[in-house]
């Protein structure tokens, strides 16, 4: 699959007759709103980690030094906690041109904290996109993000962001949280 995802997203119709969508949104879609929403409210999805797995040439990164940025991958009895954000289907133009680096929309089950459940859309990408980076040790994907930059701004920004973020929500990530603190070593080493 090619690096752009914009086209096959586009054909995704399922929710376009819609008044509003659920998004759900577990990386940079917690702590950087940049559209208009109805609502937002924390929520989880079942059956996915978050991994640190997917290449970024677009945004915190370049073709010749990709950085590193989340996906989620299937894993039974996982949950995945985030942020959902209530839209327009008119918003989803956007959000497929911010997630075209290999992103898809899936349509999935939100859990909310009061119990209740409602499908919406969450972007995947899975292994089969061209941007594809796949697992490495935690301590590599510290090494490779405290470098990388891209034009939307370092990659250590992103992993700091995200994992400041999750705190608030009151989640912790084994994964972003043990990346943190590599790169906090990282950095204090560098300083010194
Ligand atoms: C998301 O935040 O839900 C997708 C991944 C990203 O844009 O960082």
């Amino acid at each position: 699959m090619s690096h752009n995802t914009i086209e096959i997203n586009q054909r995704m119709n399922r929710f376009d007759s819609h008044e509003s969508v659920w998004l759900f949104g577990y990386g940079s879609l917690i702590f950087k709103a940049d559209f208009p929403f109805i609502e937002r409210r924390p929520a989880a999805i079942q059956g996915w980690s978050r991994r640190f797995w997917q290449g970024s040439h677009d945004h915190r990164g370049t073709e010749s030094a990709p950085g590193r940025v989340v996906t989620l991958v299937p894993e039974e009895g996982a949950t995945c906690h985030g942020m959902a954000y209530l839209v327009t289907p008119e918003e989803f133009a956007h959000l497929d041109h911010r997630e075209k680096n290999g992103y898809l929309r899936l349509a999935t089950d939100i859990a909310f904290e009061d119990g209740s459940m409602h499908e919406g859309i969450v972007y995947i990408a899975t292994m089969d996109n061209a941007a594809y980076l796949g697992p490495a040790s935690e301590l590599d994907i510290a090494r490779q993000i405290a470098t990388a930059r891209g034009p939307s701004g370092p990659n250590s920004e992103y992993l700091l962001r995200l994992a400041q973020a999750l705190r608030e929500l009151g989640r912790h990530d084994q994964h972003v949280h043990a990346i943190e603190a590599h790169m906090e070593k990282l950095l204090t080493e560098n300083r010194n």
